[in-house]
């Protein structure tokens, strides 16, 4: 495969891909983090009357948006192939049949462009996502913090490029959890959102939903118990068990100042437990006399919570640490901070060839 003519580092021009659940996005970043454009198409008009994401017809929407994508991708950037210097394409973890989309557009680009291919962790690249359209770059060692709609997992990290798994959820993840609170209380998909915002006009304290601490000393999450109190404090204790269970009460007779306290306490429990553990990651590096964390980095779509951000701002200012938090356009799946970390990589010399393949299953 030809190379393009060498640039300056923070030069590379990277044309990033991303279809790894229900959102179709391209965007082209410079320097691994100056976003030349960024274009999101969102399918959640698509879904919304099932309550959640329906593979096939996400894999289907993916093949019918990803070309008009890529080339408004490209116009807005203003530029050309011979711009690029390289296509990234986020290949794991995801959905198998939109994966698929993305990594068989990015080979064909990178075959007939002759450009290397770089495969992207989506995980990973939520992390990234925190140094696109800023000055502000994290200093390392950092802590790392990704929750996001399959994702609750903590790292360790040594760069953008090098991060260790160190507590990751034994059962929901956060956006799910949020995700099924808004079903439970009848305030449609996506629920994250609309649970943040009725949050902030609740009152906190009306319900005592459980923080998970799992062992002491543990790392790893679990949401199944708080989803749980929600539904029962909704719809009282259930009589029989799995599907044949009759509840007391239904949702449909909450009053909309009822629906914000259980909104407000649920996000207090949720948020309480990513904090709980972040400050105890940081208090177990901080003991083990390793090397000094430097700053705290937040992605993936939990991290435009309101509540969220502002408590890890606290968390960060009582540990004299710095916090990076994505802007709110790259808080959410987009493709940029794959382009982006796809500029690292490339950079790095971490490039793939035509054999790259998608993977549902991620690494953490
Ligand atoms: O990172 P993301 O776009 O997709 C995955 O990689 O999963 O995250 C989507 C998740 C959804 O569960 C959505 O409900 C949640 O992020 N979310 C929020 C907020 N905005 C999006 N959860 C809580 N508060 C928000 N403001
Ligand atoms: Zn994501």
């Amino acid at each position: 495969m030809s190379c393009t003519a060498k640039r300056n580092p923070g030069d590379v021009t990277v044309l990033g891909i991303e279809t790894s659940c229900d959102e179709t996005a391209a965007a082209v970043v410079r320097g691994g983090r100056h976003v030349l454009s960024s274009v999101v198409a969102s399918q959640d008009e698509l879904h919304e009357e099932y309550g959640g994401v329906v593979p096939e017809i996400a894999s289907r929407a993916h093949l019918e948006r990803i070309y008009p994508v890529v080339q408004h991708a490209m116009e807005q950037a203003q530029i050309g192939r011979d711009g690029i210097d390289a296509i990234a394409v986020g290949h794991r973890p995801g959905l198998i049949g939109s994966l698929l989309v993305g990594v068989a557009a990015a080979k064909a680009l990178a075959w007939a462009w002759e450009r290397p291919i770089i495969g992207v962790d989506h995980i990973v690249a939520h992390l990234h996502a925190v140094s696109l359209d800023t000055a502000r770059e994290p200093e390392f060692p950092a802590i790392g913090l990704v929750v996001s709609g399959g994702h609750t997992s903590l790292f360790a990290m040594r760069s953008a490029l090098e991060v260790e798994c160190i507590g990751r959820t034994i059962d929901d993840a956060i956006g799910e959890a949020y995700d099924k609170a808004a079903a439970i209380l009848g305030l449609g998909y996506p629920g994250g959102p609309r649970v943040d915002s009725r949050a902030q006009r609740g009152d906190d304290r009306a319900h005592d939903f459980p923080v998970a601490r799992l062992e002491p000393g543990s790392l790893d999450f679990s949401f199944s118990g708080l989803k749980t109190a929600l539904l029962y404090a909704v719809r009282g204790t259930p009589t029989g068990r799995g599907a044949g269970a009759t509840f007391e009460r239904d949702a449909t007779r909450l009053t909309g100042p009822q629906i914000d306290d259980l909104c407000a306490s649920f996000q207090k429990a949720a948020v309480g437990a990513v904090m709980l553990k972040l400050d105890r990651a940081i208090g177990q590096r901080r003991e083990a006399g390793g090397e000094m964390i430097r700053s705290i980095i937040i992605g993936g779509g939990v991290s435009a919570n309101t509540r969220l951000r502002a408590e890890a701002q606290a968390l960060a200012d009582r540990l004299h640490m710095s916090l990076h938090l994505p802007a709110m356009t790259y808080c959410l799946d987009n493709a940029a901070m794959i382009a982006g970390l796809g500029c690292l990589r490339l950079e790095a010399g971490l490039v793939d060839d035509l054999s790259l393949t998608a993977s549902p299953a991620g690494l953490y």
